[in-house]
C-alpha cells in the first residue's frame, strides 16, 4: 500500500516496520513481525491507536465530522436513499440497480417470519425482561433453528444467514416488545415496507389495528439508516472477534447485542432519556451540568471515541426530532426544550469545549423514538436492530479477507511470579 517505513529501536534491536496508507485516515505502522523480530508487544488496551482490520465499509474523520458508508455521506443516505437500499450497500459495496434491489427486497419482506416453534422460546423470560435481555438470548437462539445457515465456509449460507437476519430481527424485537408489554404477537406482512411492517408488529393490537403514518414511517426508516453501522465500534469489534474463530453468525451477533447494551455504546439512549427526565425542566441544567463537571455523572448522549467534532447522524437525528414531535403534536415536549437547551450550555461551556464533547447519535434519539411510541426499554432494541447489517457486512468481509486469523491479543502481566503450592493447613 506504501513504500513508507517506520523505524522501531529497542533493547539493541532494530526493527523496520511497513507503513500502510488507507484511502483516507492517519497512516498505519503495521507491526505484526514485531514481536517476532524484537520480541515485545505493543499496549493499546481500549485500542485508542490501533486499527484491528482493514475495512472498505464505513469511513469517519472524527475531526471534520465526516461519516461515509462505502463512499457515501450518512447525510444524503438518510435524505434519498431507504433503510433496505443502506444495507445493500454495506453487504454488496455499491447501490443496487433497480433489478437487484426488487430482488433484494423480496429476499429480505419474504422472509421475516419465525419458524413458529421459535414463538415458545419467548415464554421463557419472566413478563417483565428487559426486552434487550430478550433480545441477546433469541438471536443467539437463531442458530439452533436455521442449522442451514450457520456454515462459516459457504458464501451462499454466509448471504442466507445475512438476509435472513436483517429480515427476522424487526420480528424478533417487535416480539421482545410485546412480551415486555403482555400483548399478543403480530405476525408480519409482506405487503408493507420494512419500517411499516415493524411498526405495525409493535403497535398494532387485536382490538385497533395500527394506521400508518408516512412521516412516522419515514422517520423510522432514516433512523435505522443512522445507526445501519460505524466502522469498528465496540459491539462490531466484538462480533469480528467473536466470529473470528469460525463462530455461525447468529451466535456473533448475539455477541455484538450484548456488547451493545451497555450505557457507554448503545444502552446511552436509554441513560439519556433516563438522564432528561431525572433533570425535568430547564431551570435545573446548571446544578445537574455542575455534577458532571465535579465528575459525579456523565452527560449521557455527549462524547465520542472518534468524534472531536458534530457527530453527523445527530444532525439529522435532531432535525428528524422536531419532525417526529411536530406530526405527533409533541412540540413542546418539556424532555425536548431541556436537550435543546443541555446542548447550548454544554457546547458553550468550557468543560465540554476543552475536551471536545458533542452530541452523539444518542442524544436526540431517546426522545424522538418516545414521540414515535417506544418506551426507553426498546430504544437499545432499535440500535440493535439496525445495526445488525453493519454487524453482519463486517462480519463477512472479516470471513472474506484470506488473511483472517483468530483474534488473540497479548497482554502484560503483572501479577504474581512462580510460587509453590501449599496446602490448606500450611497457610
Ligand atoms: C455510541 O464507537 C462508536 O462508534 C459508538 C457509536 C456507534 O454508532 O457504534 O457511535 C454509538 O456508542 C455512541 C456513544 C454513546 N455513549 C454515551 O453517550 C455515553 C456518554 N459518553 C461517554 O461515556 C464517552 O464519551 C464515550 C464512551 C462515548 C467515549 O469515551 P472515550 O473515548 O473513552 O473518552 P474518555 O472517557 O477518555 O473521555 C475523555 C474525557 C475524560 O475527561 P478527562 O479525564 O480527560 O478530564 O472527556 C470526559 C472524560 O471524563 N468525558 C465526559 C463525557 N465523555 C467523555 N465527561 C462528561 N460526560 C461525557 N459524556
Amino acid at each position: 500500500m506504501s513504500d513508507d517505513t517506520a523505524k522501531f529501536e529497542i533493547n539493541g534491536k532494530t526493527v523496520i516496520l511497513p507503513v500502510l496508507k488507507g484511502t483516507d485516515g492517519p497512516d498505519v505502522v503495521d507491526i505484526r513481525k514485531l514481536y517476532a523480530e524484537a520480541d515485545v508487544f505493543t499496549y493499546d488496551p481500549s485500542f485508542t491507536s490501533t486499527a484491528s482490520c482493514e475495512s472498505k465499509i464505513t469511513f469517519i474523520d472524527g475531526d471534520k465530522g465526516v461519516l461515509l458508508h462505502r463512499g457515501y455521506p450518512i447525510a444524503e443516505l438518510a435524505e434519498q436513499s431507504s433503510f433496505l437500499e443502506v444495507c445493500y450497500l454495506l453487504l454488496h459495496g455499491e447501490l443496487p440497480t433497480a433489478p437487484q434491489f426488487a430482488q433484494f427486497e423480496q429476499n429480505i419482506i419474504y422472509h421475516t417470519m419465525l419458524h413458529e416453534q421459535f414463538d415458545r422460546f419467548f415464554q421463557g423470560f419472566r413478563r417483565d425482561a428487559h426486552p434487550m435481555a430478550i433480545m441477546t438470548g433469541a438471536v443467539g437462539a437463531l442458530s439452533a433453528f436455521y442449522h442451514d445457515s450457520t456454515n462459516v465456509n459457504d458464501p451462499e449460507q454466509r448471504m442466507i444467514s445475512a438476509h435472513r437476519m436483517i429480515a427476522k430481527m424487526p420480528t424478533i424485537a417487535a416480539r421482545a416488545f410485546k412480551y415486555f408489554r403482555g400483548q399478543p404477537f403480530v405476525y408480519p406482512r409482506n405487503d408493507l415496507s420494512y419500517a411499516e411492517n415493524f411498526l405495525r408488529m409493535c403497535f398494532s393490537v387485536p382490538a385497533e389495528d395500527w394506521k400508518p403514518n408516512p412521516v412516522l414511517t419515514n422517520a423510522m426508516d432514516r433512523i435505522f439508516i443512522l445507526h445501519a453501522d460505524h466502522e469498528q465500534n465496540a459491539s462490531t469489534s466484538t462480533v469480528r472477534l467473536a466470529g473470528s474463530s469460525g463462530a455461525n453468525p447468529f451466535a456473533c451477533i448475539a455477541a455484538g447485542i450484548a456488547s451493545l447494551w451497555g450505557p457507554k455504546h448503545g444502552g446511552a439512549n436509554e441513560e439519556c432519556l433516563n438522564m432528561l427526565a431525572e433533570i425535568g425542566t430547564v431551570d435545573r441544567i446548571p446544578e445537574f451540568v455542575q455534577g458532571v463537571k465535579d465528575r459525579r455523572y456523565m452527560l449521557m448522549g455527549f462524547g465520542h471515541r472518534v468524534y472531536k467534532n458534530y457527530d453527523p447522524r445527530a444532525t439529522v437525528m435532531q432535525k428528524t426530532c422536531h419532525e417526529v414531535l411536530k406530526e405527533v403534536g409533541a412540540e413542546n415536549d418539556p424532555l425536548l426544550q431541556v436537550a435543546i437547551e443541555l446542548e447550548k450550555v454544554a457546547l458553550s461551556d468550557p468543560f465540554f469545549i476543552d475536551r471536545k464533547l458533542y452530541p452523539n447519535v444518542d442524544f436526540y434519539s431517546g426522545i424522538t423514538l418516545r414521540a414515535l411510541g417506544f418506551p426507553a426499554e426498546m430504544f437499545t432494541v432499535l440500535f440493535a436492530l439496525a445495526r445488525t447489517v453493519g454487524w453482519i457486512a463486517q462480519w463477512k468481509e472479516m470471513i472474506e479477507d484470506p488473511s483472517q486469523k483468530i483474534g488473540r491479543p497479548r497482554q502484560i502481566y503483572t501479577g504474581e511470579g512462580p510460587r509453590t503450592y501449599a496446602t490448606i493447613d500450611k497457610r
